[in-house]
């Protein structure tokens, strides 16, 4: 087999006519001393030898059309750029833009006399400025552009920039990049002067960067606003089919599962690696239990023909964790920390921040100690528990004495429900041989987490974090509805709570 095409082969070479390359030759040489002289030079040139003429002009047109600027050729490493320098295009006065004849007073649909304006239709059309629009009266009087004629100008004359076929939001993106070219400066006045908590919380956001904490960890520090588009139903449907395809992507968190015909969709306060929420609807205000997931909801609306789908969502976490990607078994990455201001303990994650120690004896990656500042630490908890919404200043959970009766209680159904065969306590190791389902120490708890959240997470894990390896215990949700394996189950909750904040205290 061979990929040689005999009729492509035996084809002749492009022809060049001579004519046409000298008269290019002339246009370029007539600058300098005039046509005359010009067509002496190339009939001179001409006589050199076969190719001098057109070799000359090949070099002219070579760096006319800035061939230079994307290829590299002997010769022309140093060619001037061919188009505008752009280094502070923001601040070029309106009046040295050329805008032709498109915003012409009184013409239909003039382009406004702005800078965006001009940039948005030279990326979308670099020739526009070369063209005129005739404009004619239709039998009403009214205005109309009939045609556009080119403005009469020499090849060499012509707008030479290339047309990238940018998409509308790359322009856009372009058209923010241009009038950020700019020396002065961002003006003093429209600068953040963060104060006091404010500033403690953008200080908490800069550690997160300083140290990459979300290398390893989704932390929910990155937002993106995701407009679905579409022009109707129809089309914003077929879009968001097309995100849910490219949920990896996006990172979302199964993102089959997003919603059902009613719309059903992750919680505000969903505990998740990977978030995805709709904080505003377009058409509906409700964000419902995720328990009325449907797998199949996008059949389902298709097939009914009813579309109440989101206008525009925003995406957490984006990117973030990117080190779990190497660890295969999730159980072993390492944790998610969404929520993690409410969950745990403000001192002691300034503790664990300043010294970081094992909390999960099974996971293979270790928190690294980062030798960050006490005022860094600070920050960091100041930023989580800013994220999770919880009170600042904070209060200190309140110590009372031990009651024995409820610690017992609390350690009895510690036992009959096993929460050692996946939880270490201390020097306790987990009962289970398999590693992924291992928790955390539960010895900690009592410094660690906080009892609200203990009490949450213990009502329905699998709800909390879905996909954990934590069983539910005392009941789930159906429906928006609790429905409890035992009746008592707020009771039993408190035991657990009870003895995990208590642990050790009444051996
Ligand atoms: C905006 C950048 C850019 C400019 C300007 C540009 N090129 Fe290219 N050119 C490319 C790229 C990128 C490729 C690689 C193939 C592709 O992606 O199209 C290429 C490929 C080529 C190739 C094919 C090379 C090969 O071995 O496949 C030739 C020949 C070429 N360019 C000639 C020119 C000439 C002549 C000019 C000036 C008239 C020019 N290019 C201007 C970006 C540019
Ligand atoms: C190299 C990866 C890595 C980086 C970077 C990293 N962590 Fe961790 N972090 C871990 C691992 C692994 C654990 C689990 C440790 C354990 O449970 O024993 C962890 C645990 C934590 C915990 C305890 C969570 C809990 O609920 O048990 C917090 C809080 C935390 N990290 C915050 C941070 C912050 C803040 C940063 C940035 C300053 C950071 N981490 C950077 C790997 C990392
Ligand atoms: C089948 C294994 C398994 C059993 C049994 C189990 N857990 Fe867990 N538990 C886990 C895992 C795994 C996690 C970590 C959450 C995650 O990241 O998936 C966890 C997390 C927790 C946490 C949160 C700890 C933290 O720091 O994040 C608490 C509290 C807890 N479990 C309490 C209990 C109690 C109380 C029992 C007994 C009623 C129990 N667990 C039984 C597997 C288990």
């Amino acid at each position: 087999m061979t990929l040689t095409d005999p009729d492509w082969e035996a084809m002749a070479g492009p022809r060049v006519d001579s004519a046409i390359v000298e008269q290019i030759a002339v246009e370029n040489l007539g600058a300098v001393a005039g046509d005359a002289w010009a067509r002496e030079r190339v009939a001179e040139m001409a006589l050199e030898g076969d190719d001098a003429v057109e070799l000359f002009v090949g070099e002219k047109l070579f760096g006319r059309y800035g061939c230079a600027g994307c290829h590299l050729v002997p010769g022309h490493y140093d060619d001037t750029p061919t188009g505008t320098e752009l280094t502070f295009e923001a601040l070029k006065e309106l009046t040295k833009f050329d805008f032709g004849h498109e915003a012409a007073h009184g013409l239909p649909g003039a382009m406004h006399h702005t800078m965006p304006e001009f940039f948005r239709s030279k990326l979308q059309d670099p020739r526009i400025f070369d063209r005129m629009p005739v404009v004619d009266r239709d039998a009403d009087g009214e205005k109309f552009v009939a045609r556009y004629d080119q403005k009469v100008k020499l090849p060499d004359e012509k707008l030479k920039m290339p047309n990238f076929n940018l998409d509308e939001r790359e322009v856009e993106l372009m058209v923010q990049f241009l009038l950020g070219l700019r020396d002065d400066g961002i003006d003093d006045s429209i600068k953040a002067h963060l104060e006091g908590d404010a500033a403690l919380v953008e200080a908490g956001n800069r550690a997160i960067t300083k140290f990459n904490c979300i290398g390893c960890h989704h932390v929910g520090q990155y937002e993106q606003f995701v407009h679905v588009g579409g022009e109707n139903d129809e089309g914003s449907f077929e879009a968001i089919k097309a995100l849910f395809e490219r949920s990896e992507e996006y990172g979302l968190w199964n993102a089959e599962q997003v919603a059902s015909e009613d719309l059903v969709l992750f919680h505000e306060n969903q505990w998740l690696a990977n978030e995805f929420y709709y904080p505003e609807w377009e058409e509906s205000p409700w964000i419902i239990d995720e328990d009325e997931f449907d797998d199949d909801f996008l059949e389902i609306t298709e097939a009914e023909g009813r579309y109440l789908l989101p206008d525009h969502f925003w995406l957490y976490g984006l990117n973030e964790g990117a080190m779990g990607e190497y660890i295969d078994e999730k159980a072993l990455r390492p944790p998610t920390l969404r929520k993690e201001g409410e969950k745990v303990d403000p001192e002691w994650l300034y503790n664990f921040l300043l010294e970081p120690f094992i909390v999960r004896t099974h996971v293979e990656v270790r928190m690294p100690s980062f030798g960050m500042t006490e005022h860094e630490a600070l920050a960091l908890v100041r930023w989580f528990s800013d994220k999770a919404g919880e009170p600042w200043p904070f209060e200190p959970e309140a110590r009372v004495e031990l009651d024995l009766e409820l610690y017992v209680k609390g350690a009895e159904l510690f036992t009959e429900a096993k929460c050692n065969s996946c939880h270490p306590s201390g020097a306790v190791l987990p009962g289970n041989p398999d590693k992924a389902m291992w928790g955390p120490d539960l010895a900690l708890a009592k410094d660690r987490l906080k009892s609200g959240w203990i009490h949450d997470w213990l009502l329905n894990p699998p709800e909390f974090q879905p996909g954990t390896n934590m069983p539910n215990f005392m009941g789930e949700f159906s429906d928006g509805e609790y429905s409890a394996i035992y009746p008592d189950y707020e009771e039993r909750i408190g035991m657990l709570v009870y003895y995990l904040k208590h642990l050790g205290e009444g051996e």
